[in-house]
Order: structure tokens, then sequence, then C-alpha cells
């Protein structure tokens, strides 16, 4: 199988184009059967979902709006854990159907403390789609009601998922080439 080097590293093909696509139109036919007669908000997490979160709206045939936001973390003052804000999110989320668009989700650590913050400004209902999960990573209880793909505890580049800054543009998804 042919390898592709992002930076120092390999990796070698993954998920197929087609078979990203196939999968991103079925989860935007569950999204459109599930939420019909409603007008969900899309919150696409910035920077890795934008690929994915483009390609599933496009294929919602509903009545929906898309917001985009970006988390930044850091650690509180005071108390030791982790301080997760959002950057972009100014629609009143009181009453809506929230649908929370990631690229992956790996340990589970990001959404478990920004899910609080959504919770808390009380919508009327609140669900995660993710392209990719790495159950084997998961740290942090969380239910993932959309799920594209479950892959195992490898790290992966393409689709709008990077190594340190590279690979979001491939249009496939590789998985790093273990060293000897
Ligand atoms: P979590 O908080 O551990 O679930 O991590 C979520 C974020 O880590 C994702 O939104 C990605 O940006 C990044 N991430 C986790 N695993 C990978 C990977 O295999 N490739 C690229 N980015 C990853």
């Amino acid at each position: 199988m042919p390898l592709i080097k992002v930076h120092d590293k390999s990796f070698e093909t993954y998920l197929a184009e087609e078979a990203i696509q196939q999968k991103v139109k079925e989860i935007a036919g569950n999204i459109n059967k599930d939420y019909k007669d409603k007008k969900p908000l899309f919150i696409a997490i910035l920077n890795g979902s934008f690929m994915f979160a483009a390609d599933l709206f496009r294929h919602i045939t509903i009545d929906a709006e898309i917001s985009f936001i970006k988390l930044a973390s850091y650690k509180g003052m005071k108390s030791s854990g982790q301080v997760i804000t959002a950057i972009g999110l100014e629609m009143d989320l009181i009453g809506r159907d929230l649908i929370i668009v990631e690229d992956i989700v790996d340990t589970g650590k990001t959404l478990h403390n920004f899910l609080p913050k959504l919770q808390h400004q009380q919508p009327a209902s609140l669900k995660i789609a993710s392209l990719l999960h790495k159950p084997d990573a998961l740290k942090h209880p969380l239910i993932i009601d959309y799920i594209g793909f479950n892959i195992p505890d490898k790290f992966v580049v393409g689709y709008g998922l990077d190594y340190d800054g590279l690979g979001r543009n491939l249009k496939e998804i590789y998985q790093l080439v273990d060293a000897g």
C-alpha cells in the first residue's frame, strides 16, 4: 500500500474517500429522520471538524442552522482543572436542539469538559455527531449519538484532521505506520 509522509512520519490509507462520503451521507440521513419537524442548530468544533461539518450539512434536508466555534483551554488560576471556553458562540441556545459536530472523540476530555457549559444554557436537547471515535482511548464518560467509524487507538490524519498543522487537506483518512 502506498505510504504518504506528513512531516517526519509515515501514514497508510485507512479510510477511502468513498467510504467516508458514504458514511457522512448515512449520518445525515439519520439526522434528517430524527429531527424531522425540528430545526436543529449544528455546532461544529474547529479546526478539525470543518470538512466533516461541510459535507454533513450539505446532506441535511430539514431546516437547520450551523455555527462554528473554537475551544480554548487553559488551567484555572485556582483550580487545577482545565477550563474550556468557547470562542464564537454568540447565539441564544435556550430551547434549541443542538448537535455538536466533532472530527474525532479520543479521550473524550474536550467534550466532557465543554458539554456542561452548553447544558447550562438550557438547550431543549443536545446530541453529539463524531466522524471518528477511538473507544479504547475514551477516559471520560460520554455518549456519542452519531458515530461514523470506531477506530483503533492509533493516530490518524486527513479529512480535516492534522498532524502538527499538516494533512487536513487529504480526502482520505490515513493511519500512522508504526516505526520499526
Ligand atoms: P479528546 O479531548 O481527547 O477527545 O480529543 C479530541 C481532539 O484531539 C480532537 O478534536 C482532535 O483535534 C484531537 N485528536 C485526537 N486524536 C487525534 C488523531 O488521531 N489525529 C488528529 N487529531 C486527533
